[in-house]
């Protein structure tokens, strides 16, 4: 028999897969790898240890026991307790280009696995599979993992932890035999999954060493592992993590796991988020308008929808050059706080005696567009909704789940439940001028059961219809997706919104880290980034505005804050920043997002550079006091290191604080070569804590 093999190869990463003995088995995902390959499975095989195999086991992606493998295995399940077992064989083999597709049967347990692997030419690989039962007793599948071999070097996994107003937070930790494993059972992706499980080595900084990065596409539970055995074999995986009983497979019915999106990196992490970006802006549905500069009024009003008020707001933000006027909760059927009213999504004549025709004519009149919240998936027991269809929430038994923000989640598997968030949505956006939805979800599913059986999966499916069926419904709808700040951010649902609420959190200072990690896979134009007020209502936190400015301005920026209580002064800066941004989002959208690995503890280093190195923008933040009289150079690798450049300070939201006597010359601009800009770079200002300096790079 000839021998089945396939090389998937991008510029920078390769996939190697080869069947043996009936198993498939990946030789090698890692760097790229090309030439005469016909002996890597000689160079590979393993001594015969003592106390193991007589002969070594290759138990391939299925990581079956019955192939003599030890860890856990790809798939668990069983039938009524028989089939719990597998020894899977490739039946079928398709390798074109950069797509394998793989067929795999066990026909005594009575399955089929569909698997394809595709490697694009950015240097995603994208692996998918499909589980369907070719018996005819009923298969209660327990899990699915898609596992990626890593190699020894790989001794470190970075993931992110994370809380209502505090997501993102890195956990970088040693790999030790055993599995580590981060769960995600909030029944949304949620503010502790971690949008990406990244394996590295001990010397892996932003921009050089390797980095095996993984990311789940999906909205619900799910968890990521990384497995290292006794005998030295280690790997990472990632899929849904399945409640019991919560998919059982009927004859002929099938389970399609969510996608993992992998990405090797030989230049750091910033290889991974470019890799990620890259993949992501070339997707049909990634936005291609220029992201409007928006204005969210929740901070400015949360519940009190004042006519009066809110026109002189928009008139402040016409003033400024704001693009799109989001109004946030508090507009619905009795919602004059956060105790009532989800789940009846007609406007509220108490607040809106007129409806919102008026006044989205008045925003659209000034050229602004309108945008309006909802949060579809959810209902207060005081609402009418519930009152009428006590029955329509995810419960299980006669229980009622504890509530949270006093709500509870509509159970959108139920066909009454859904049409009527799908019917009173659309007719919503039917009846007025609305081409925007910001759809938040401010609660966990717990004891989350349908008709019985676990129901989160069938929960994150609903979603997936409901938001594909409102897109096609109101052609150019565009879909904010927001959890209580970043709690549904994913590669899930990302081909179904086009922008993600990053975090509740708008104080800027804390906006550093989690935009800085929430980018480490979604590209910033996706990131709504907002200018908060001066003392922030998260932390209470004073901050000056050329440092919250600068913050928002990496980002789909926009300003959540009473700006009628802006002062004259301030609101001049914020329309110059407003024009800055509009001059400058095409470059902010489509570089190269770059996190220079910054020497001193105390600051940040990071910027966008246009793909041709023509222009660069960069934020030098002090985030805590500098432990030095002079922080270190500023250095900008990267560049055209023949080309001189243009290097100096700009102010478009007003100067940061200093703590000197004068800042550093070159502020008011210098010229040197790309190289010099690598090497030597540019002394530090002397920043005061929580400032940031906006630097702009331009070829000569
Ligand atoms: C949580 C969101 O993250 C906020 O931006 C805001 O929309 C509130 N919910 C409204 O209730």
């Amino acid at each position: 028999m000839t021998k089945q093999s396939a090389l998937l190869s991008a510029p920078t990463s390769s996939l190697l897969l080869e069947v043996v003995n009936g198993a498939l088995v990946i030789r090698h995902w890692g760097a790229p790898i090309n030439g005469d390959l016909a002996d890597v499975a000689v160079a590979a095989r393993v001594s015969i240890a003592n106390s193991s195999w007589d002969e070594p086991q290759l138990p391939g992606v299925m990581r079956e026991s019955s192939r003599g493998f030890l860890g856990r295995p790809s798939l668990s399940g069983h039938r009524n307790g028989k089939a719990w077992s597998t020894k899977f064989e490739v039946t079928d083999f398709h390798h074109q280009d950069n797509h394998c597709a793989v067929t795999l049967r066990d026909f005594h347990a009575e399955l089929e696995v569909n698997i394809t692997f595709d490697l694009d030419v950015h240097g995603v690989l994208i692996q998918k599979a499909n589980i369907k039962n070719i018996g005819e007793s009923e298969y209660a599948l327990n899990e699915y993992i898609h596992w990626l071999p890593l190699p020894q070097e790989a001794t470190q996994t970075l993931d992110f932890a994370g809380r209502w107003s505090n997501e993102r937070q890195p956990q970088r930790r040693d790999i030790q035999t055993g599995t580590w494993v981060r769960e995600s059972r909030e029944g949304r992706s949620g503010h502790n999954f971690s949008i990406a499980d990244i394996a590295l080595t001990s010397q892996t900084s932003f921009q050089s060493g390797s980095a095996w990065a993984t990311s789940i596409a999906w909205s619900g539970n799910s968890h990521y592992l990384v497995e290292r055995g006794f005998d030295g074999g280690q790997s990472i995986g990632a899929g849904e993590l399945l409640l019991p009983g919560e998919v059982i497979l009927k004859a002929n019915e099938s389970y399609q796991a969510p996608a993992l999106f992998a990405v090797f990196s030989a230049h750091g992490l910033d290889g991974v988020s470019t890799t990620f970006h890259s993949h992501l802006r070339a997707r049909s549905v990634h936005p291609k308008r220029p992201r409007p500069l928006t204005l969210n009024m929740w901070e400015a009003l949360y519940f009190d929808h004042d006519e009066a008020k809110i026109k002189e707001l928009i008139d402040v933000a016409s003033e400024i050059g704001i693009e799109r006027v989001v109004l946030d909760d508090g507009w619905f059927h009795s919602r004059r706080n956060d105790r009532s009213g989800l789940g009846d999504w007609v406007v509220d004549p108490a607040v809106w005696p007129q409806g919102l025709t008026p006044i989205i004519e008045y925003i659209n009149g000034k050229g602004i567009e309108f945008g309006l919240w909802f949060e579809g998936e959810m209902v207060n027991p005081d609402s009418d909704l519930y009152r009428n269809h006590p029955e329509w929430i995810l419960h299980e038994g006669d229980r009622t789940p504890p509530l949270w923000r006093h709500q509870l989640v509509l159970d959108l598997s139920h066909e009454g439940a859904y049409s009527h968030v799908l019917e009173q949505t659309s007719s919503i956006l039917a009846t007025h001028a609305i081409a925007y939805i910001k759809w938040d979800h401010n609660r966990v599913l717990v004891d989350a059961g349908h008709l019985g059986h676990a129901g989160v999966h069938q929960q994150t499916q609903a979603i997936y219809r409901l938001f594909a069926e409102l897109k096609k419904r109101h052609p150019g709808l565009e879909i904010e997706s927001c959890a209580s700040g970043g709690a549904r951010i994913d590669l899930g649902v990302i081909d179904l919104v086009d922008r993600f609420w990053t975090s509740d959190n708008n104080d800027a200072l804390e906006r550093q880290r989690i935009q800085r990690w929430t980018s480490q896979v979604i590209p910033p134009e996706l990131l709504g980034t907002h200018i908060g007020p001066t003392h922030g209502h998260q932390t209470g936190r004073t901050l000056e505005l050329s440092m919250r400015a600068t913050t928002a301005l990496f980002g789909h920026a926009g300003i959540e804050w009473n700006i009628t209580e802006a002062t004259d002064q301030e609101r001049k800066h914020l329309a110059t920043w407003a024009a800055y941004y509009k001059e400058n989002r095409a470059l902010l959208h489509s570089g190269k997002s770059i996190r220079i690995d910054y020497p001193d503890d105390h600051g940040y280093l990071y910027g966008v550079s246009a793909l041709d190195t023509k222009k660069s923008i960069f934020a030098y933040v002090q985030l805590t006091p500098t432990a030095v009289i002079h922080p270190a150079a500023l250095k900008f690798p990267g560049l055209d290191p023949h080309a001189t450049y243009l290097v100096k300070a700009v102010f478009p939201a007003g100067k940061p604080r200093y703590m000197l006597i004068s800042p550093p010359t070159w502020i008011e601009g210098v010229k040197i070569s790309g190289s010099a800009l690598a090497a030597i770079g540019v002394s530090a200002p002397i920043l005061a804590p929580a400032n940031a300096l906006l630097i702009e790079i331009t070829k000569l």
